[in-house]
């Protein structure tokens, strides 16, 4: 499968209405890569910046499944991209190679639909090891 490699956002279809609510679904057919792995994290103090990590081989597919969640991403050139996801129909596609820092409104859920399984081996967490690759 082509990898992309420049993050974009995503709107998922709705099912529903505002009078009963609506149904979001992410389906392998239609994602720029198969899902091997979900993870959400949650609780997170608003003051709290993560991320400050890029992966090697890793895409994602990140929702705001509630609140909003502030992304900026980075590639190895230094352009700068930031994203705003403040719906849970709305996603942003987050190939490898781009640092990211990620802020949570502090009823945020982010969900993480991942191409790959953990591996801590895939991550860079030095930002001068990252800005030091060069490969798109
Ligand atoms: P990390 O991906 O660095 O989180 P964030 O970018 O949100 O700050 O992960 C935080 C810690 O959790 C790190 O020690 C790795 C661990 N972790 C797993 O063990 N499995 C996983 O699937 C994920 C996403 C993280």
């Amino acid at each position: 499968m082509k990898k992309d490699n420049k993050p974009y956002l995503i709107n998922f279809n709705k099912i529903g209405n505002a009078d009963l609510g609506y149904i979001t679904k992410a389906e392998n057919s239609k994602l720029p890569f198969q899902i091997k792995r979900v993870y959400w994290t949650y609780f997170t103090p608003d003051d709290v910046i993560r991320g400050h990590h890029a992966h090697k081989q890793l895409e994602q597919i990140i929702v705001a499944s509630s609140g909003t969640i502030k992304l900026n991403v980075e590639n190895t050139f230094g352009d700068k991209l930031e994203f705003v996801l403040d719906s849970p129909d709305k996603a942003l596609y987050i190939p490898c190679i781009h640092w990211r820092t990620i802020e949570f409104s502090n009823n945020a859920v982010l969900l993480c639909l991942a191409s790959e399984e953990y591996d801590e081996s895939d991550y860079i967490r030095d930002y001068n090891e990252f800005k030091k690759i060069n490969n798109f």
